[in-house]
């Protein structure tokens, strides 16, 4: 049969990612190209208790059908811990419980965009939402980032040539992929060009638990003034990617829409494991265990830098992130990041081409992304002296 597929999906590509995970498995293989927490952040001796308790104490709650905003204790766990440690949470906000972050970016721009409408993004940008924005319709503008977040004046150009601008969609800490984090100074710009403008900033924090160096930045939601930031968490790289919770927090009139469209996608967020969840959240001390997870990363990311700054020619630049599991490579000008890539994985080290976040999926890049949250640390060393060996091998000074 001819399958007529939508014009919306027709022209959309799996994820790149997804597709390097099918080469690996090699022995010997390394991949710097997972988004995967490091599974020792998993708390499984706690998950596996809880469990036995909730299917001894309340299996009913557990496998019924619950309420789409969310199960109430949880609910009220995650406001009350925002309000504690980001200072986030107006009077007019409520919060909702989604299906993981992505779930909560997708609903967002289903219920704001119309098809057609603009959504400005960071360029690069998480692919995961940027191919939600596209399959609802929506158009992509990318705005350049620098290395203090995305570039205002920039911005501004976007939002004074294009009316149909709905929303910013924005990771400002830890952005994934460059590892980048927007200072004050940039948040405080962009926030005011969403305010003259009037549109909306979607921002997107899955990392902001994961600090390991420098000082805090608050978010925009915190700095949200008349309800125009919609902010978007998740425990996957905090407490496990698999139980898929993330939360929405946003004015009232947003969420009662976003509500509705959860309904239609998925009714509710799988009940069983938000009530492990709050039950973590109210038993366990989950800022000790954060603490934890930001050391080990702290120790991976500098084992990496340590690496690239002893192995990589100088001309290969790299962001240096202070949280979060990404940095962000790039070869000189006039070097090939389909050759680099290629020559990576005959020498089975893997690494994602900037190509795969582009807001333009035309536009060329000549950067990549590292992980280092998964691969062991001789894996690091290891893998980034073959990169580096790659690099000169190519002609990189
Ligand atoms: C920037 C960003 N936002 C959102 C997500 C979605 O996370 P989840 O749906 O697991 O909460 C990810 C996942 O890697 C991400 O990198």
């Amino acid at each position: 049969m001819n399958y007529r597929i939508s014009d919306k999906f027709v022209s959309l590509k799996p994820s790149a990612i997804r597709e390097i995970f099918k080469s690996l498995g090699t022995p010997g293989s390394i991949s710097f190209a997972a988004g995967n927490p490091n599974p020792d952040s998993f708390p499984v001796a706690d998950m596996r208790r809880f469990a036995d308790e909730i299917f001894s104490s309340d299996p009913v709650t557990a496998l019924q059908y619950g309420i789409t905003e969310g199960y109430t204790p949880l609910r009220k766990l995650v406001a009350d811990r925002l309000k504690r440690v980001y200072n986030i949470g107006a009077p007019d906000d409520d919060l909702i419980i989604v299906t993981g972050g992505q779930q909560g970016i997708e609903l967002t721009c289903k219920v704001m965009c119309n098809e057609g409408d603009t959504v400005v993004c960071e360029n690069p940008s998480f692919i995961g939402a940027l191919n939600a924005f596209r399959s609802l319709g929506a158009n992509l503008r990318g705005v350049p980032l620098t290395d203090r977040g995305i570039d205002p004046e920039k911005l501004e150009e976007v939002l004074k040539s294009d009316p149909k601008v709905k929303f910013l969609y924005t990771i400002p800490t830890f952005q994934n992929p460059a590892g980048i984090t927007a200072d004050f100074e940039t948040r405080k710009a962009v926030l005011a060009l969403a305010e003259k403008y009037d549109i909306l900033i979607l921002e997107d924090n899955p990392y902001g638990d994961l600090r390991f160096s420098g000082e805090d930045v608050p978010t925009y939601k915190s700095m949200d003034r008349d309800g125009r930031v919609i902010y978007c968490g998740s425990f996957s790289k905090v407490l496990s990617s698999g139980m898929r919770i993330g939360f929405l927090c946003a004015n009232r009139d947003i969420l009662s829409k976003i509500v509705v469209a959860k309904q239609v996608e998925d009714v509710h967020t799988n009940v069983f494991f938000q009530m492990v969840c709050a039950k973590y959240l109210s038993e366990c001390d989950l800022e000790a265990h954060i603490a934890g997870i930001r050391n080990m990363y702290r120790h991976k990311a500098g084992l990496m830098i340590s690496a690239l700054e002893e192995n990589m020619p100088a001309s290969v630049s790299f962001t240096r992130p202070e949280g979060g599991i990404f940095l962000w490579c790039s070869l000189p000008e006039g070097k090939s990041l389909d050759e680099f890539v290629k020559r990576a994985g005959e020498k089975n080290v893997f690494v994602v081409p900037g190509t795969a976040f582009t807001a333009d999926p035309a536009e060329p890049s000549r950067s990549f992304r590292l992980n280092y949250s998964m691969p062991t640390d001789e894996e690091i060393v290891r893998g980034i002296k073959i990169l580096a060996d790659i690099a000169r091998d190519m002609g990189c000074e």
